[in-house]
């Protein structure tokens, strides 16, 4: 059966900005009840307008994910507003673009704790209520968490070794929790875009200095990532790689691996090459 989510409480996380923004106002226009979460209170706020002008409802309740308080408090004011939780999206995260050589340990603790730790113990605070949704629904419905990890948690990209390290990590708690959270009646999603251009590139990396070339202009506009997770919610699809690049590393890792290899290798030599 395809969920609609229709009339459902769906708390988006890294929603002032990319691919959590897009997201919240699709989910708007489809009927569902949106609560958005991230820092920048302002940008939440213009975006709460921007939805109820769509006649739809919505809530801001900001926060730093990092924090413990504030993860417990988002999700409690979210059910206190809407009445119930009942699709969890962890989209918030940072990236840093550098090589291993130039990193720091406290770069890979920042990514580790924004990409990793965060959702993970934000999926704790929300599970009881999510499991709730379930038990309480007599049409069928069947709650969810969709997990925006990337296709660097599939294959290990070069310059990106905090990033891939974060969301391998994401990638197998999800593909563990699926399995576990099948008796509570909750669907674990994946979406692994791949690079997305950036609604703002200096607040999205951490460092930008890496040596492959990453084309972030002519990258995939963060709307379509946002189509995608409405497909995968929609169509109950367990994992879906998105974009061409994304697909072709996703399938070329199961069938090629030494291939994908090569051409991940040659970027570094012609790096390395041009700026001699
Ligand atoms: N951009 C890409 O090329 C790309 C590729 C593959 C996967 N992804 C993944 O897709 C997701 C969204 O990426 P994006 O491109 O939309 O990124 P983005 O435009 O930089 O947005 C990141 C969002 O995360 C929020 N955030 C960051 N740190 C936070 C914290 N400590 N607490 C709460 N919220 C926090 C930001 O809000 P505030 O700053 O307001 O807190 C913002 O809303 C991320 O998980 C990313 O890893 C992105």
């Amino acid at each position: 059966m395809s969920r609609d989510v229709r009339g459902r409480v769906v708390l988006v996380t890294g929603a002032s900005r990319g691919i959590g923004k897009r997201l919240a106002l699709r989910l708007a226009k489809l009927g569902a009840k949106v609560a958005l979460t991230a820092r920048s209170v302002d940008d939440l706020t213009k975006l709460v307008a921007e939805v109820r002008a769509l006649g739809a409802n919505a809530e801001s309740v900001p926060g730093d994910l990092t924090k413990p308080e504030d993860r417990e408090r988002i999700v409690a004011d979210t059910v206190s507003r809407f009445g119930a939780l009942d699709v969890l999206v962890n989209c918030a995260g940072v990236c840093s673009f550098g090589e291993f050589s130039t990193s720091s340990e406290e770069i890979v603790r920042k990514v580790l704790e924004i990409n990793f730790f965060a959702p993970v113990e934000l999926t704790r605070v929300a599970v009881p209520h999510l499991t709730r949704s379930f038990e309480t629904a007599t049409d069928g419905w069947k709650p969810a968490i969709v997990n925006v990890a990337s296709i660097c948690g599939r294959w290990g990209i070069p310059s990106l070794p905090e990033h891939c390290a974060s969301k391998h990590a994401f990638v197998g708690l999800t593909e563990s929790l699926r399995c576990e959270f099948e008796r509570f009646g909750i669907d674990v999603l994946l979406v692994l875009p791949g690079l997305v251009r950036s609604d703002d590139l200096n607040r999205h990396l951490l460092r930008n200095e890496g040596k492959i070339h990453l084309d972030f202009e002519g990258a995939q506009p963060s709307d379509e990532v946002a189509v995608a997770v409405l497909r995968s919610l929609r169509k109950r699809r367990s994992e879906a790689a998105v974009g061409f690049v994304s697909w072709w590393v996703w399938f070329g890792k199961r069938m090629f691996p030494r291939l994908v290899r090569f051409f991940m290798q040659r970027k570094v030599w012609t790096y390395a090459k041009r700026n001699k």
